[in-house]
Order: structure tokens, then sequence, then C-alpha cells
């Protein structure tokens, strides 16, 4: 059987960092809804001390969703931590995310301390927490710039103080898939009790590996991925929900699934890209409007023949209605014919000969052929023809 890996979606919190992506609370209540409907486990809902705003919308969305986990995000300060509880009074299931950072780099040059005083402000943190809820989830915040050895110690004291899910985020994206596995690995092998909390990822995108590491870090054990819808988040982003959830689908070998309804994923990422204002990159991986258009006319004839000559994901799977064969200069007669037919519209073999040298000047002065375009060409053919 194969293992589940808890989703974790953060679009409300990291994603909507993105400048100029932020929404209103009745706008993140309506996404909250959909990614409820996508079958995330966990939605981080927001930052509660951060603005009213915030606090507002983390009380809007535990009234408004049951079944996922509803998380706020703290630091490891004590007026944090009771704002997000004080937010988190109507969820259902409420966590509280509390953490601090634990790289040298983080530690001296951002919070001006030192090892010592950050382990034991991380321990305190997760015990003040602990008062209001019994699900704390502790963030070692850039641990993946993190000495390996003062991670397991952290990790090993927070446990100790009752944090029930310990996130590893690499918030600089700086690790290698390979890296960032191994962390996982090393801190499965040297945390004591570290079976009592599940380990999880947050990787970001600066070097184009956020999907590629949380992929790792679940590989060698981590059983929660955090991550957005289209991957938005600061900077380059965050690990994308559905590349995440595609790939272990697509990957039964690796033995692990998860509870998302992949049928909602196109819709979600639509209603995401709108209401954030974000539109989607046409080649984005699962979602983007490329992801399942051919146009080269030796993929469109093999997608014609079977479409499995040339995706791997059938586009119903995840909420998109079907592929589409782009009509452009570099079509063949066969994408054209297709087409046609599926506008009602049936040539004979000299017909479609005529038609296509016809399509080619077209196709040269418009660049892409649409439907409107071909209803005109056929029209033409057959005033021609009488
Ligand atoms: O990237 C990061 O480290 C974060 C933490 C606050 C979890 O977003
Ligand atoms: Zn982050």
């Amino acid at each position: 059987m194969a293992d589940q890996v808890y989703i974790f979606d953060t679009t409300l919190r990291d994603g909507e960092q993105v400048p100029g992506c932020q929404l209103n609370t009745e706008e993140k209540v309506i996404i909250a809804k959909a990614l409820e409907q996508l079958g995330v486990d966990v939605i981080e809902a927001g930052f509660p001390i951060s603005s009213p705003g915030d606090y507002n919308s983390v009380i809007a969305i535990s009234k408004a969703v049951s079944n996922p986990i509803i998380t706020a995000l703290s630091r490891a300060v004590e007026k944090d931590i009771d704002r997000a509880a004080e937010a988190l009074q109507f969820a259902k299931r409420g966590r509280i995310h509390t953490g601090i950072g634990t790289s040298d780099q983080h530690i001296y040059t951002k919070l001006r301390s030192d090892r010592d005083k950050v382990l034991e402000r991380a321990v305190a943190a997760v015990k003040y927490a602990k008062k209001y809820v019994e699900d704390v989830e502790f963030y070692a915040e850039d641990a993946g710039r993190t000495d390996q050895e003062y991670l397991a110690r952290v990790m090993e004291a927070v446990i100790k103080a009752g944090a029930t899910v310990l996130n590893i985020p690499d918030t600089t994206g700086f690790c290698l898939p390979d890296m960032y596995g191994e962390k996982i690995k090393y801190l499965k092998e040297n945390v004591t009790g570290i079976d009592k909390a599940i380990l999880s990822t947050h990787c970001h995108n600066d070097l184009g590996l956020a999907v590629a590491n949380s992929i790792s870090a679940a590989r060698h054990g981590a059983r929660q991925i955090e991550c957005t819808i289209n991957g938005i988040g600061e900077r380059a982003g965050n690990t994308s929900l559905e590349e995440v959830v595609m790939i272990m689908k697509k990957h039964p070998e690796i033995n692990l699934t998860t509870n998302i309804n992949t049928r909602q994923i196109y819709p979600t990422s639509q209603l995401v890209s709108k209401l954030m204002n974000m539109p989607v990159q046409a080649n984005k991986a699962v979602v983007g409007k490329n992801a399942f258009s051919h146009s080269s006319g030796i993929h469109q004839d093999g997608v014609i023949k079977n479409r499995e000559n040339y995706e791997i994901i059938d586009p119903v799977e995840v909420g998109v209605d079907k592929s589409s064969i782009i009509l452009t200069a570099r079509s063949g007669r066969a994408a054209l014919n297709y087409n046609l037919k599926n506008l009602g519209i049936d040539l004979s073999k000299e017909e479609l000969d005529t038609a296509y040298d016809k399509f080619l000047d077209l196709a040269d002065e418009l660049k892409i052929v649409k439907d409107d375009d071909l209803r005109k060409l056929a029209e033409e053919l057959s005033s021609k023809s009488v």
C-alpha cells in the first residue's frame, strides 16, 4: 500500500505574499472552499499578527471550511502565537505554525543571536503554542542552509516540547534534490522521537528545484508537502501543488499517494489565477494553456493516432476538457482534417489537398488558424466548387 503524503496548501499565506496578488477576505474564503473541494489536508490561512485583514481572514476561513486542518503562522514570539490562537478559535481542527531561523546566516545576521538562544526560543515557542492547541507545527526557517547536527538538535528539542509536525523549509531555494532528501534522511536517522512527528517539506523555487526537492524529501520519509496552486509564492515561488500531486500519481512505483481530487486541479488553478490577477505561464506543467496543446505536425499526427504517444497525463484527469490540436504552419494534413471533422466538416481526399494549400497561406498570415478561420476556409472552398 502506498504511503499517504499530506498536502499542506499555503496559497493563502506564502502564495499571497506575491506583490500585487493580495486578496480580500471574501476572495480568500472562495479559494479556501475550492481548496477543500480539491481535497487538501491543511490550509495555511494566514499570518494573523501581520494585519487585521489576515487575522479576519483566518477567522472567516475557519468558519467556512470543515474538513482541512486550518493553520495560522506565527514567529517564535508570544504575541504572535496569542494572535494566531485567537484567530483559530473557530477552526474545527486548528494548528499553530510557529518557528524561527536556524541557519547561521539567519541566527547571526538576522536574529543577531546565537545557536543556544535560538534553540531555547524554539522550545519556548512550541511549549507556549501547546497551551492553546494540541497540533503545533514548528518551522526551522532556512533549514536548507542549516548545519545538520544543529538542525537535528533543534528538532529533538521541539519534539520533546510537543511539536507534532516538523517543517524543514528550504527558504532560499538553495538545496539540490539529493541534498534536501539527505537532510530528511539524516533527521529520520538521528533525531530521537522523530517518529512521533510528521516531517514536512517547504521548498522555494529560486533555482527551479522546489518540486524536485519536495519529491526527493518525500522519497526519504517526509510525509507532508507544503505547496501552492500554480507554484505562486515569494520571489520565484513555492512548490507547485499540481506538479507534486501529479508526479506521485504518475509514478506509482514511488509508493506515495495523496487525498487530492485531481479533477479539481485545473478549475482551482484558474480560480486562483483569476482572483490573484496572476496569469499562469503558457508552458506551466499540468495547468498551463499549452500543457495539452500540440502544434507540430509530427506530434499532432501521433496524438490523433493515440493520445498517449505524446501525453502522459489524460487532460480529463486534471479537469481539462480535452487535448487541443493547434493549427499553425507547422501542422500537417492530419491535423487540419481532424480539426475540420471536429467542426462537422468532412472533406474528400482531393478537397483536403486543396484546403491544405489554402490553409498553409492562411497559417503564414495568421500564425494560428482558429475554428472560425477554418469555417470561412471551408465555405470559400464549397462556394468555388459550385
Ligand atoms: O519559506 C519559509 O521558510 C517560510 C516559513 C515561514 C515557513 O515560509
Ligand atoms: Zn516560504
